[in-house]
């Protein structure tokens, strides 16, 4: 089956030379070329350019799926690479008791939060669990995106995390994108091991990493290392305990303080360091010239009020960025990615070509994925979206709020929704 987009506007993000990521600089150099063309030949991008260098032989092949993009702009789907998208249900609850003044640590103290989460997780089955995150995923493939990674956390015993893994794997066996999962046992601390975390900690290493690696059910580990949650001695036993086990470690870190997060993470070599809302000077230096992505969720730190990560000055200094959504119905109930990306704009200062770094290659990096997403380039997967009718880049961004994705393909297949 082939497929032929033409007189696109804009095809945005084409890649000539393969690169790993976009950092410093770079981040506001995004390639695109006007009035274009691209050929999708099954599931891979087989050719693109200008209209003007289009081959009639393109069109003489029978099985040929013409589309006209006049005044459209043509993406790569966005990557999301840091979500917890299966969860059992809404929190709409603690939204209002936070309007009201309390904060998220201390819902989280009381027995709310993911503890809450993790009890209402246990109550359902792997199928309804299933059901309900598939919405979601239906409802984010809506709204372009094209590749995600999804967390367990919500179990927090051997049983459950094996349940949220599975439905993990169901997902990926099921959806049409693309999907890396990630264990997440070190999440929170279960409340009968709140006087006794390491005792918790040896249940992680000792049952949970051995089953998860057995039954093959996860790509990455990640821990939860902040003030309240693991300290930086038992995230280092359980990076390591993962990396034995051949797990590379994401992990969430420097979201309520300066906890040493990003320190541990780039020591086990981590694929990312998520959150970063408290950065100073020398977790910039611990970044630099690394293989670890520092990933932002804005989605987070808007729905919780939280005090802003320094973007700007860590890309200033050199560093790349990736933006995800955090999906999660805790601190960031949306995975609207260009959403995410408005925000990088407005609250960030990211300028629309480094945010549309930050939301594909760069956060396709942070999930081991670039060199099939996050670009058009040829003999990557055909996972695209063309827009509605939009003057150019900057109007994604601008437009907050606005769903303009209006075709998707993924797989090199359009989707019917
Ligand atoms: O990434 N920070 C830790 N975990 C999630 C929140 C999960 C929840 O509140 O349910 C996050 O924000
Ligand atoms: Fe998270």
């Amino acid at each position: 089956m082939k497929l032929l987009l033409e007189n696109i506007k804009e095809l945005v993000q084409v890649e000539d030379e393969p690169f790993d990521f976009r950092a410093g600089k770079e981040m506001a150099t995004v390639k695109t070329i006007k009035n274009a063309y691209i050929i999708i030949r099954d599931e891979i991008i087989e050719d693109f350019g200008p209209m003007s260098a289009l081959k009639d032989r393109y069109r003489d092949d029978d099985l040929l799926i013409e589309i006209d993009c006049s005044n459209r702009l043509v993406y790569p789907s966005f990557c999301d690479s840091h979500t917890h998208l299966v969860y059992p249900a809404p929190r709409e609850k603690e939204f209002v008791d936070r309007i009201k003044g309390l904060t998220y640590e201390e819902i989280a103290k009381n027995g709310g939060g993911i503890l809450n989460t993790a009890k209402r997780l246990h109550e359902m089955s792997e199928a309804e669990l299933y059901n309900d995150a598939m919405h979601r995923v239906i409802e984010v493939i809506k709204m372009g995106t094209g590749a995600i990674e999804i967390k367990s956390g919500y179990g927090l015993n051997v049983e459950d995390e094996l349940k949220m893994l599975r439905v993990n794997r169901w997902i990926r066996e099921t959806a049409p994108i693309c999907v890396r999962s990630t264990f997440l046992g070190a999440h929170a601390i279960p409340l009968e091991y709140k006087n006794n975390p390491s005792k918790y900690v040896d249940i992680i290493i000792n049952e949970m990493i051995p089953q998860v690696v057995a039954e093959d059910l996860a790509d990455y580990i990640d821990v939860f290392c902040d003030k309240g949650f693991f300290s930086v001695e038992d995230t280092e036993r359980i990076l390591m305990a993962g990396i034995k086990h051949g797990l590379r470690p994401k992990i969430h870190a420097n979201e309520l303080g300066l906890t040493g997060g990003v320190q541990v993470g780039v020591k086990y070599n981590a694929l990312s360091v998520d959150h970063l809302e408290f950065i100073g000077k020398e977790e910039i230096e611990a970044l630099k010239d690394t293989e670890t992505m520092p990933t932002v969720l804005p989605g987070a730190a808007f729905f919780l009020g939280m005090k802003l990560s320094p973007v700007r000055e860590m890309i200033d200094a050199g560093l790349p960025i990736a933006l995800a959504s955090d999906y999660n119905p805790g601190s960031s109930p949306s995975g609207n990615m260009s959403l995410i990306s408005a925000m990088g704009c407005i609250k960030y200062k990211m300028l629309p070509e480094e945010v549309i770094n930050a939301t594909t290659i760069n956060s396709a990096y942070a999930m081991g994925l670039h060199e099939s997403y996050g670009t058009i380039a040829r003999g990557k997967i055909a996972n695209m979206f063309i827009t509605s009718e939009m003057p150019g880049i900057e109007y994604l961004p601008y437009s907050y709020g606005s769903n303009l994705v209006e075709t998707v393909i993924l797989n090199g297949e359009v989707q019917s929704f």
